[in-house]
Order: C-alpha cells, then structure tokens, then sequence
C-alpha cells in the first residue's frame, strides 16, 4: 500500500524496517501514522517472508517526539478514553507478535514513542537518543501504556521517577536502568538492530515466537501461573520439525535449517 507517514522495506533476510518519516514534526504521531503503524504490523504479521521488524524514526533527530499535540482536543472523557484504548489496541498487536522487533531509538522518544519502543521486543539506542513520559507536564498522563509497561522494564521507582518528573534520560541513563540493551553512535543503530534480529532469526521461528509468548504471558502472573504456560509451551514446540531439526543437527555436528514448521 502508499504509505503517507511511514516508510516500509524489506531486506534479503526477512527483516522489515518501518521509519516513522514525518521528520519536520519530529516524527510526532497524528491519527494517519497511527493508522498506518496499525498495517504495517498487520502486513509484517502476515507476511511469510517476513521474519523481524526493525522500528525506527526518519531524520537524526527523533524515533518519534510523542503524540502530535497539535491533533489534542477530546470532545468527552470516554471519547478520550476510547482513544487512548484503541491506540493500545495496536501497540499490543506489535508486542505479541510471533516475530522479534527492535527500536532502533535514534533521538527523541517522547510520550507515544517512547511507548512504542516499549512495545518491541528490545530497544537499542543511537548516543543521542533522549527517552522520556512528559504527559504530566501537558496536564495528561501516558495513554499508550506508559505506566503499565515502564515500571515493568525498569522497576516502579523509577518508573514513577519518570512519569511524575515528566524529564527525560539520556542514552547512558536509559542503558543503566535497563530501559535499552545497547547504545551505539548512530551510524551504526540500525545494523546493530540487523545484527541482534539476525542472531535471534539463526534460531526456530518456533521456539522463538513460543518463548517470547512465553515471557509476554508469563510476567504478570504469579511465578506458578508462568511455569505452567512455559511448561505447556514447552510441551508444543517439542512437536515441531524446528524441534526434530535443532537436536537432529546438534547430535550430527551441522548448522541446523529450520523451516519454521
Ligand atoms: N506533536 C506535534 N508536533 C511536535 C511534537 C509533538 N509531540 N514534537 C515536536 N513537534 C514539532 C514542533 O512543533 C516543531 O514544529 P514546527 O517546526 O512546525 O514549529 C517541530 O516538531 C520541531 O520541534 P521543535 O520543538 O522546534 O524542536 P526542538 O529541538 O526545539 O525540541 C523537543 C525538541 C522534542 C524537546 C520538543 O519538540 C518537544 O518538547 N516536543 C513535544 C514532546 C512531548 O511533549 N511529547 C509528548 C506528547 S504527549
């Protein structure tokens, strides 16, 4: 499909990179880029071919500066509500997708962006990125999960340290707490996303997309309630031909082909 506020590419590999590509707005998501997030991760999901998403912003000076504000206004608090879910909606569909994805967070990534990269599966940071939740500073909250999904990547205290102050962290800062696996000079991010995505692709689509369900619904509950959804998860990729392959491949000392089945 035309894309109006994304960029969208496949390589030789199977890794989508989608670019947020509004860089005079910093990248600022308005209703249309929201809409198109949406597809994209519709089409990466659907596509065979594709096996990893790389997510990152046009220009060198954002990965995305939050919802636009210029878009603000609600006419009700459901309305605003209803928003704020539907968004969530979407960025839900990105963090359980079967197939990995990386933030390759090259500036900015405020609000609503920094959110986003919540949802991949890891974040990586160029060294002039800047993370932060300002919605307090604009009388809102973060409506896209912000305060759900950072206190459980960094821990509460300084979640709230971040949502209450509305300051953003540098890269180092972020690289600390655990908010990024990885800082890197931006001339690099993005083949340092390629690199890790490739390292994860070397392995059975399978088994990946069972352990990272595995951590996704296995993180909220009581340490029981994990061990019997890994244990059952478990129990299914030992039916795959992925799971036939990788130990038929260990035992014969050969690099295992997976075929994802
Ligand atoms: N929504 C709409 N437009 C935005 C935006 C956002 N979240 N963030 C940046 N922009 C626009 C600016 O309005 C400006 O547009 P203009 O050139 O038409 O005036 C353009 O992007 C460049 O931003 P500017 O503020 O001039 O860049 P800067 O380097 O001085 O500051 C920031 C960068 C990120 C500190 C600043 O843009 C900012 O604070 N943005 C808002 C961040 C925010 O609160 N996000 C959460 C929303 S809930």
């Amino acid at each position: 499909m035309p894309w109006n506020c994304l960029q969208f590419n496949v390589d030789d590999a199977g890794i989508a990179t989608v670019t947020i590509n509004r860089p005079d707005k910093l990248n600022a998501l308005n209703s249309q880029t929201v809409s198109e997030l949406a597809e994209a991760f519709a089409q990466v999901e659907a596509d065979d071919a594709i096996r990893a998403l790389i997510l990152t912003g046009a220009g060198e000076k954002a990965f995305v500066a939050g919802a636009d504000i210029s878009g603000f206004g609600w006419a009700t608090k459901e309305a605003a509500s209803e928003g704020s879910s539907s968004g969530s909606l979407i960025f839900r569909r990105l963090e359980t997708s079967r197939k990995p994805s990386v933030a390759a967070v090259n500036g900015f990534a405020l609000g609503g962006g920094l959110e986003l990269a919540l949802c991949c599966t890891v974040r990586i940071a160029s060294e002039n990125a800047r993370m932060g939740l300002p919605e307090v500073k604009l009388g809102i909250i973060p409506g896209y999960g912000g305060t759900q999904r950072l206190p459980r990547i960094v821990g509460r205290g300084r979640a709230l340290e971040m949502i209450l102050t509305g300051d953003p962290i540098d890269a180092a800062e972020a690289l600390r707490i655990g908010l990024v696996n990885k800082v890197v000079p931006l001339a690099d991010l993005l083949s340092t996303a390629k690199t890790l995505l490739g390292r994860m692709l070397n392995n059975g689509p399978a088994a990946v997309a069972a352990a990272m369900r595995a951590v996704d619904r296995g993180l909220d509950g009581s340490l029981e309630e994990g061990l019997a959804i890994e244990s059952s998860l478990f129990g299914e990729v030992t039916t795959t031909a992925d799971c036939k392959e990788g130990v038929a491949a260990f035992l014969e000392k050969r690099k295992p082909v997976f075929t994802g089945k």
